[in-house]
């Protein structure tokens, strides 16, 4: 019964993968901040999870690309009287052909999927510095292990943002607190619901939760999810330019 009492925030509650991800919490007794923009929809995860064992739910509407994280960070984990867990999940995937033609819609990627994350990874990181101890676990994905044209300005946000939690993770590694990136390959989510969901390699948001919620008690500071995507990659990242570049991914 790892998350037994345990303060968790969640950033980006209502995805798919962190909603599985607070379920499992849930059941173990935890007690949330959930962050998400629309008001509606986080009452409804809210009352879910206080019927599935939550001790406590607190909602925070907000989005969370435009904020001081700092400061409403440091109100969250005074609302828990502590942090144990911060779950950042929230991302958007964008549409590759129409980013290359936008640089407006280039810049609010970057903003939602890197620079907004940065600050909060950063709010986390010193709140789990003061404390010696915690754990920070962020959403990447495995694009961004190794850029390809389909997808490679959300790919090259998550590459940035799996260094900066490798960053921290070593920053806090002598202290007792943790950082771990984890990286999905493909999930059936709404994020994905354009695409066609055929095949193996595609898995549901629960395979993912698990290997988010293990991660929050030891591991890292790189996680894939599930767990297969590191063989995957690790062949990926290998392949010869040569080669990698015939394939149409
Ligand atoms: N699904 C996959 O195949 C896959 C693979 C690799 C990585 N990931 C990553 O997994 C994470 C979770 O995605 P998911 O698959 O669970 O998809 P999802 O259910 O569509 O979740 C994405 C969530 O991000 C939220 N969000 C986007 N911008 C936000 C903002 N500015 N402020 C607050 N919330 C914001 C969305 O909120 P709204 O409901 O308000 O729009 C949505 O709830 C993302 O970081 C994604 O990049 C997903």
């Amino acid at each position: 019964m790892t998350g037994v009492n345990k303060g968790i925030i969640i950033l980006g509650a209502a995805s798919a993968i962190a909603e599985a991800a607070a379920r499992i919490w849930a059941a173990q007794g935890a007690r949330f901040v959930l962050v998400a923009r629309d008001p509606r929809r986080l009452d409804v995860i809210a009352s879910d999870l206080k019927t599935r064992g939550a001790v406590e739910v607190a909602a925070v509407a907000l989005d969370c690309s435009k904020l001081n994280a700092d400061v409403e960070l440091d109100a969250m984990v005074k609302k828990l009287g502590g942090l144990d867990i911060m779950l950042l999940a929230y991302g958007t995937l964008g549409e590759q052909k129409r980013l290359e033609a936008d640089p407006d819609a280039v810049r609010e990627l970057i903003q939602t999927d890197f620079a907004s994350a940065v600050a909060w990874c950063l709010a986390a990181s010193a709140v789990l510095e003061r404390q010696r101890s915690g754990a920070l676990l962020v959403i990447g994905s495995v694009a961004g292990d190794r850029g390809r044209r389909s997808n490679f300005i959300y790919g090259a946000c998550k590459g940035g943002l799996a260094r900066l939690v490798e960053g921290i993770a070593h920053k806090l590694a002598p202290i007792g607190a943790r950082a771990v990136i984890v990286k999905p390959g493909f999930i059936k989510t709404p994020m994905t619901a354009a695409f066609e969901k055929r095949g193996l390699l595609w898995a549901k948001p629960e395979a993912v939760a698990r290997v988010i919620v293990k991660a929050a008690e030891r591991g890292g500071p790189v996680v894939y999810a599930p767990a297969f995507w590191r063989w995957i990659m690790l062949l990926i990242r290998h392949l010869p330019t040569f080669i990698f570049n015939k394939l149409d991914i």
